[in-house]
């Protein structure tokens, strides 16, 4: 089984990514975060930063790209060439409302005519490998064989699926019935995504579906970076190592970002997933959330590690 490390926008930036890479199992394929690329221009410098290859040494990394303009994705794609990636994504999956509002991410999933004339426009004026993130369609999860029909089409690098629909959010289980069409209708290959959390949720999807050759884990790894091991038959990482991970992850953003507050920031969103990895730890977690200053939080994530200890199943548990 191939494991991919799925884009987070806001989180797994290159920063997050080489911190994970260096101190836990080392994925096969690394997605970055969406550039969204506007009319006429290239990357802006977040977007350089996150791809340039000496942030990114080691890794294999396959960026992003949200649009449904073939010129501007061409455009874009032809940059990140320059910087040496031969693979670029296209996202059809991000369900946020100011996305979809403008037809894209799942938004474009609605428009079945322009994405059919966007992918045809790809493939014939880029000579890259072009693999798809998407989910199963705006509102019903139907959608998706009329979808399957416009992507057979195409000699995709890979499809990687997350079968929810857009109207889901995350909310609902993922659609397996579905996915499991799609894997014997799908001319490209298959790539699962979507709520794995534990080792057990690991062992349930490969009986389900043992002729998946890679799957993709966003969520799980925020809560558990030692995730990816133990589905490889690696033991856990240690508390250590784990304070060491955000130690660093600490010291590298406050070599990039501008101020503590942004540094703080970053790190608090991270407890949104980490929690999860202890037991009992509500009261240290509220600390945490709680801190104004950066000292603030590496006192309370030092009670937090000093008194409490990793939970037997760290696995993320959606709360909708
Ligand atoms: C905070 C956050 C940011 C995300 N950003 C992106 C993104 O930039 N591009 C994308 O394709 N998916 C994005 N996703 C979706 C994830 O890549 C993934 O499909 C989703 O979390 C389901 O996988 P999981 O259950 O393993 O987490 C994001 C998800 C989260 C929670």
């Amino acid at each position: 089984m191939n494991f991919y490390f799925a884009p987070m926008e806001g989180i797994t930036g290159y920063i997050y990514r080489r911190a994970y890479h260096s101190c836990f199992y080392p994925m096969d394929k690394y997605f970055t975060p969406f550039i969204a690329p506007k009319q006429d221009k290239t990357l802006n410098s977040k977007e350089k930063n996150d791809i340039l290859p000496e942030h990114n040494e080691g890794m294999r990394v396959v960026p992003q790209i949200l649009t449904n303009r073939a010129e501007d994705f061409i455009r874009t794609a032809e940059k990140l060439r320059e910087f040496g990636y031969q693979e670029v994504n296209l996202n059809l999956g991000c369900p946020s409302a100011t996305v979809v509002s403008k037809k894209k991410g799942s938004g474009f999933l609605g428009e079945r005519e322009a994405l059919d004339r966007f992918l045809e426009n790809l493939f014939e004026n880029l000579s890259m490998d072009i693999s798809i993130k998407t989910r199963l369609g705006m509102d019903e999860p139907e959608e998706f064989y009329r979808l399957l029909e416009i992507f057979n089409k195409y000699p995709l690098k890979e499809l990687i699926i997350h079968p929810r629909v857009q109207a889901d959010y995350y909310r609902n289980s993922p659609d397996r019935k579905v996915f499991a069409d799609a894997l014997k209708i799908s001319r490209n290959s298959v790539v699962y995504n979507g709520d794995i959390f534990s080792e057990g949720d690991y062992e349930q999807f490969t009986a389900s579906f043992p002729e998946t050759g890679a799957v993709m884990l966003g969520r799980g790894i925020l809560a558990n970076p030692g995730l990816p091991g133990r589905l490889c038959g690696k033991k856990p990482p240690s508390k250590q190592e784990i304070k060491q991970f955000l130690d660093r992850l600490v010291q590298d953003y406050r070599e990039v970002l501008s101020g503590e507050r942004d540094v703080l920031f970053r790190m608090k969103e991270l407890w949104f997933y980490l929690g999860f990895l202890f037991t009992n730890p509500e009261k240290y977690v509220k600390k945490i959330k709680k801190a104004q200053r950066l000292c603030d939080y590496e006192e309370a994530v030092r009670t937090l590690f000093r008194e409490q200890e990793l939970a037997e199943n760290g696995a993320f548990r959606p709360s909708v």
